[in-house]
């Protein structure tokens, strides 16, 4: 059994790309593989890309999709062991869990961060525990610290769109008014290690991600010296980890604008989705030839079918 819950659980990274690509040109090569089968999709959280690109990647191989807004239409799930059950949580994840591996070959979960409690935000117990009790794979939707199927369409992006061997990618900070998790920063950061690319990553101080997440990635406080010569740049809000959840600033002089764009090597301008105009990005490089932002939440549908083709084949 395989689980895709990090990269950690990638053996080869750019066998992962080309099978993303390949699914792209043939999307229903493999469409015997998950014949008889069943994925449940179960959502802690809202989504609109994940969700649909999941979905159609699964029918694409053939999946049977249940799918699931758990947070607001299942019963509340008590995730901790040995409590006693008289709050506002009417089932224990031993059986919700056990349950839904009983109907699901495979199960897919997005649960954020709460980011009240960094520890508990870190030890993804919502993904350990359906890890433990539902005896199928389990494949990571978004989870407090990662976002694997964003990054892996992200390093899809990146190669498609390179125009050089070694590109220099810039992961920076954008302002926003709310706190936001770690979770994809972190995850691309991730991703973005083993690939052959110069990851700088840019910030206000304070807002420094997990080390084991940074890696080789060099940290430069000041954006436009961060942006000079970029490739790629990815632009991210996320709240302190070190300051746990906290918006230290929301500086608007971060967003990313033409002026921004015009440091980089013409650089091309990436974003996971959903983002608010002009408040993290201005409208001229969105709707601007730079902005690969549609192309790459389109590569969401062909990373999701990577990773279910991966586990699919070692069921
Ligand atoms: N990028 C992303 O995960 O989008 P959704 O939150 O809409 O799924």
């Amino acid at each position: 059994m395989k689980h895709f819950l990090s990269i950690n659980d990638v053996t080869d990274l750019n066998q992962l790309i080309t099978s993303g690509i390949a699914s792209k040109r043939n999307p229903f090569a493999d469409i015997e593989l998950g014949k008889n089968k069943t994925i449940g999709l179960l959502f802690f959280n809202s989504s609109l890309r994940t969700r649909i690109s999941t979905q159609k990647a699964a029918q694409n191989l053939g999946l049977n999709v249940i799918t699931m807004n758990v947070g607001q239409d299942g019963w509340g799930l008590e995730m901790e062991e040995g409590v006693i059950m008289n709050g506002d949580k009417a089932e224990h994840v031993k059986e919700a869990a056990a349950v839904i591996g009983s109907y699901c070959d495979i199960i897919g979960i997005r649960s954020f961060a709460g980011l009240q409690d960094r520890d508990k935000d870190y030890a993804e117990i919502v993904f350990q525990q359906f890890k433990k009790y539902a005896e199928v794979p389990i494949i990571n939707l978004e989870s407090a610290t990662r976002h694997p199927l964003q990054s892996l369409a992200d390093c899809i992006t990146i190669e498609e769109f390179k125009i050089k061997q070694r590109p220099k990618v810039v992961l920076t900070w954008l302002p926003h008014f709310k706190a936001l998790p770690q979770a994809v920063a972190n995850s691309f950061c991730e991703w973005m290690n083993p690939m052959d690319v110069e990851l700088v990553i840019t910030h206000p101080e304070g807002y420094n991600l997990a080390p084991e997440f940074v890696g080789k990635g060099q940290v430069i406080y000041d954006q436009d010296k961060a942006l000079e010569g970029a490739d790629f740049v990815y632009g991210k809000n996320w709240s302190s980890y070190e300051h746990y959840g906290q918006v230290l600033t929301s500086d608007p002089s971060w967003m990313i604008t033409e002026a921004k764009m015009s440091l980089t090597d013409n650089g091309k301008f990436m974003h996971c989705l959903p983002l608010r105009r002009n408040m993290k990005v201005a409208d001229e490089v969105l709707d601007g030839p730079r902005s690969l932002v549609i192309e790459q939440a389109a590569n969401r549908e062909w990373s999701a079918q990577a990773a279910l083709r991966e586990v699919l084949l070692h069921i």
